[in-house]
């Protein structure tokens, strides 16, 4: 056959194609939609606000979560060859600051890591008694081991406890109705293709050393990432969220995890799920730098659902986009028998009406022993912010943020329609005088009352806002709450 059939002909001045090209081009190009259709990209690219919206509806509304950090280095607790590693910061990062190797550290920490039966149930039957409204744990951390029974690994639960650790927790969370929670760390400090020296900021506890196997192939561990994140997502049902763990400047997104083809890969198994945004560490993902405080609120759909910032509540919120603050109880993530600087359930009960105020979420953690039961003093912190929320949880859940610059008292958390609605006023500092200020509020007050006892409330309008008389005593000494229910749409001065 001729080669100069196959060539493009000039016609009239134009160029067209011969016929036999044009059907194979009609062909391909039929083929290609048909695969967009189905391979879920036209399905992903054309999720609307209001899918979104509804996909995000429960998650904006549970407004608390319990964060589980718990796996090989519980056992270990903060303690290195007898010797405790610190008292402050991430134990479950032990493997790098003592700069094991993953064989010194399996050695030391498989043995000491020893899941009771029915540990999880506490768990789950805890986060349910503190209100919260779904879990978050860890199915892997950086140091590699995973909690489900893995096909794909021997460093998993399933070879060396005989035991999917993941399946025993989904199953207690799932029954006491919480929605449930995939913590997974791309960084790898087991995988003997993890190519550590592709990045300067990232964490490994052989960072700046030469690869003690030869050369890496770092396909080869997106490759081994991808499959345990398939099982992740094929054998425990619909999970809710998947929480990414974590990205540098250096190393992010598409070059560093094929960042896109696994949020897909996560989608088309589960189309509700909802992610955060550590696959990525670029602006358009909320990242301005790699400090805690580094975050913008800013998330482009591609890059994730939430902004995560971490240990700290962002002063006037992020206005506009979803965030969930993560917090430890003391300073660390995973156990540590060295750390008692326990926050106090004054602190822990602000923080999450400070953050609700503020239009975001509070994801607090728990960091088991290694027989999976919870440190005392965890306990009786959640079950604090539980006896609050027992009362006070109509003002946390489904609400929004506050309509009001700062409040010299406390804070405020809101239900709004058009036609009037429910400001809930958090009040951290009992007025002596007995009156609070409600500044600029406009709106005809319908009705108040304190949360809990259901006590009426005097409630005048004046030119500075509302004015309210409070009996003489807080009924609560870390926040007591006033419902005020109000008319028409809410109107704040000096408030677009
Ligand atoms: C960090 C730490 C980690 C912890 C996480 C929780 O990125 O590396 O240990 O799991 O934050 O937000």
């Amino acid at each position: 056959m001729s080669t100069k059939l196959h060539r493009i002909q000039p016609v009239n001045g134009g160029f067209r194609l011969p016929n036999s090209r044009l059907i194979a081009l009609r062909i391909w190009l039929f083929v290609l939609l048909i695969s967009l259709i189905f391979g879920g990209v036209l399905v992903q690219a054309a999720e609307t606000a209001g899918q979104r919206d509804a996909r995000l509806q429960w998650w904006r509304e549970a407004r608390f979560g319990m964060f589980v950090h718990w796996g090989l280095y519980s056992g270990l607790a903060g303690t290195w060859n007898g010797q405790p590693v610190g008292t402050q910061g991430g134990m479950e990062w032990i493997q790098q600051r003592v700069k094991a190797d993953t064989e010194t550290y399996a050695r030391a920490a498989i043995p000491r890591f020893t899941p009771k039966p029915g540990f999880a149930r506490e768990w789950a039957a805890l986060a349910k008694s503190a209100g919260c409204r779904y879990v978050v744990f860890t199915t892997k951390h950086h140091d590699g081991f995973a909690l489900h029974d893995s096909k794909v690994s021997d460093y998993d639960a399933g070879s060396v406890l005989g035991r999917d650790l993941v399946q025993e927790i989904v199953d207690a969370l799932r029954a006491e109705g919480l929605r449930v929670g995939f913590y997974h760390s791309v960084i790898d400090w087991h995988h003997d293709q993890y190519a550590y020296n592709l990045s300067q900021q990232l964490p490994h506890p052989l960072h700046g050393r030469p690869y003690p196997n030869g050369e890496r192939e770092h396909a080869r561990y997106l490759g081994y990432l991808h499959a345990q994140v398939d099982e992740l997502t094929s054998n425990y049902g619909p999970v809710d969220i998947l929480w990414w763990d974590y990205s540098s400047q250096d190393f992010q997104g598409q070059e560093a995890w094929r960042a896109f083809d696994l949020m897909d890969r996560v989608r088309q198994r589960l189309p509700g799920v909802i992610m955060n945004n550590r696959l990525f560490r670029i602006p358009e993902a909320g990242w301005t730098g790699m400090a805690m405080e580094a975050t913008i609120p800013r998330i482009e759909p591609r890059y994730g659902d939430f902004l995560t910032p971490e240990q700290h509540i962002p002063p006037t919120g992020m206005p506009g986009v979803d965030w969930e603050t993560c917090m430890t109880l003391n300073t660390t993530w995973g156990f540590s028998e060295h750390d008692h600087a326990w926050k106090s359930d004054e602190t822990l009960i602000r923080n999450l009406v400070d953050i609700a105020s503020k239009g975001g979420n509070y994801l607090l953690n728990i960091g088991p022993k290694a027989d999976g039961s919870v440190p005392t003093e965890s306990v009786q912190s959640m079950r604090a912010i539980g006896d609050w929320m027992r009362v006070y949880g109509e003002a946390i859940y489904a609400t929004t943020a506050s309509p009001f610059p700062g409040l010299t008292w406390g804070r405020c958390t809101k239900k709004t329609s058009n036609t009037g609605g429910t400001l809930y006023l958090h009040v951290f500092d009992w007025p002596a005088d007995g009156k609070l200020v409600v500044p600029g509020l406009r709106n005809p007050v319908k009705r108040a009352q304190l949360l809990g006892s259901g006590t009426t409330i005097a409630a005048e309008r004046t030119g500075g806002g509302v004015v309210l008389s409070l009996p003489g005593e807080a009924p609560n000494p870390i926040a007591s709450v006033i419902a005020l229910e109000f008319d028409g749409r809410l109107e704040v001065a000096g408030r677009p």
